[in-house]
């Protein structure tokens, strides 16, 4: 068990509420800060303003010990500071540090003793450098900074952080890396203590990796299509190797997120501003964007004009277990549809989309949202879609089309039910198998 210390956390967000719900679970004190009043308010009121497994649960077992507040002063006694803050892309691909920044500015000057800032949001390399620079400008020695990048997966974030992988801890003072380390206590993982710049490279470069594996694993299918193999049995047999492992090797439609997308640009350009031209990393952005578009073609392949085709898009968030819509695959799929003149029919359990897709009919249940539809996409790995091969969905859809773009079905089960099939990297359906529709103008090429 850990010593229990003062922790303030700027921002309010996914990283902030997670990060100060767990300290506050392994028994230290918080006070979270952000400046939006209206989700102070609903904290205060005990409603968590996502959908994060686990999380409610564990703000409520821990209301005593985590207070929310939008005054920055009121985190002037934290031991700890930790900076949870958005950091977006900007115009040029660099990250937003503005948010960074205002924090920075909004710094309580604490009357006792040393106070450790900790940066949990991604930040580019050097970032640890400029404000250890701009604290000494403001005359604040007395802070100590650290980085200690968040290595937490929407929808299991809790989860993440109370069992971490490791724990990565970059300082510029041996006692504030100590003092980082020591909140930790009670959680059993492996401990990296290294310089500020290392650590902020490491989350970078471990998001980098798994997005190239998700990329490579797509190219992969595409290459299973022309060929005939399975990425499913291919991905199995490639990750029963202990050099590479079986995770992250799904392939589906492309990786979206508030993460990747924003952190794969964000390396890019922090390599192109220091002059190297990240040749791998292009080319797995460029493999993901062509990805979410492969859908399209492979509509076209079964159904030829999508003009006036109704299309069912289930599943809108960018994964299973959270209502996040941020660089959701179905965002880009949705517009390219609208875009060829189908109708678009949306169902998601608990995302929401809003004006993000504009034009598109949402519907309350799966039944409803493939009414008459020429083809059913799985965009999001749902449990609720494991069934979908069913009579009812059968008999509601104009044809039987499922494009499994998650490859959550059976194809011979799916067939065998009465619907055409078509998943990624996998022996698809001929055209054939929907009578009705006219020979292929499209052919699926990129
Ligand atoms: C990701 C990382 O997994 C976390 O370690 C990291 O801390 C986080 O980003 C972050 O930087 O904050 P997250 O974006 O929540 O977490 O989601 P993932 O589970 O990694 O999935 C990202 C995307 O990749 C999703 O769209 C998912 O569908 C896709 N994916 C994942 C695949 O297409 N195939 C796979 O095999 C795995």
């Amino acid at each position: 068990m850990a010593q229990s210390r003062k922790i303030g956390v700027f921002g309010a967000g996914w990283v902030g509420l997670v990060t100060g719900a767990c300290f506050a679970e392994l028994g230290h004190e918080v006070i979270v800060r952000d400046v939006m009043p209206d989700r102070i308010d609903a904290l205060r009121a005990g409603q968590a303003p996502f959908h994060e497994a686990d999380l409610p649960e564990v703000l409520e077992r821990n209301r005593d010990r985590i207070r929310y507040t939008l005054d920055a002063d009121e985190l002037a006694d934290a031991d700890v500071l930790f900076i949870c803050v958005q950091t977006p892309p900007t115009y040029s691909g660099d990250a937003d540090l503005s948010f960074v920044w205002s924090a920075l500015d909004d710094l309580p000057r604490g009357e006792s003793g040393r106070q450790v800032l900790v940066m949990k949001s991604t930040v580019p390399v050097g970032t640890g450098e400029k404000v250890r620079a701009a604290l000494d400008g403001r005359g604040l020695t007395n802070v100590g900074y650290v980085s200690n990048p968040e290595f937490l997966a929407e929808g299991h974030a809790v989860h993440d952080f109370l069992n971490p992988d490791r724990i990565v801890i970059g300082a510029f003072a041996d006692e504030d890396g100590a003092a980082v380390e020591a909140l930790y206590g009670g959680i059993e993982a492996p401990v990296l203590r290294t310089d500020v710049a290392s650590a902020e490279m490491i989350k970078l470069a471990a998001n980098a990796f798994l997005m190239t594996r998700i990329s490579f694993i797509n190219e992969i299918a595409n290459v299973c299509e022309a060929v005939g193999a399975d990425v499913v049995e291919v991905a199995k047999g490639v990750g029963l190797d202990h050099r590479l492992g079986p995770h992250f090797l799904r392939a589906g439609i492309g990786y979206g997120g508030s993460c990747f997308p924003k952190d794969s640009l964000a390396l890019k350009q922090l390599a192109s501003n220091s002059g190297y031209h990240f040749h791998l990393l292009s080319a797995v952005i460029e493999v993901n964007e062509l990805q979410k578009r492969r859908v399209v073609q492979k509509l076209q392949k079964h159904l030829g004009k999508l003009r006036g085709k109704k299309i069912a898009l289930l599943g809108l968030a960018f994964k299973a277990g959270t209502d996040d819509m941020r660089e959701a695959p179905s965002l880009v799929l949705a517009s390219r549809l609208l875009a060829e003149g189908a109708e678009v029919r949306a169902w998601d359990p608990v995302a929401r989309p809003g004006d993000l897709m504009k034009g598109a009919v949402l519907y309350d249940s799966v039944l409803e949202a493939v009414e008459g539809a020429d083809a059913a996409v799985i965009v999001t790995e749902w449990d609720e879609l494991r069934g979908l091969a069913s009579k009812d969905v059968r008999d509601a859809m104009a044809r039987p089309l499922i494009l499994d773009g998650r490859n959550l079905l059976d194809p011979a089960e799916t067939r065998a039910a009465g619907f055409a099939y078509e998943g990624i990297g996998r022996p698809s359906s001929p055209f054939e198998a929907l009578p009705e529709t006219a020979e292929p103008e499209t052919r699926v090429q990129n």
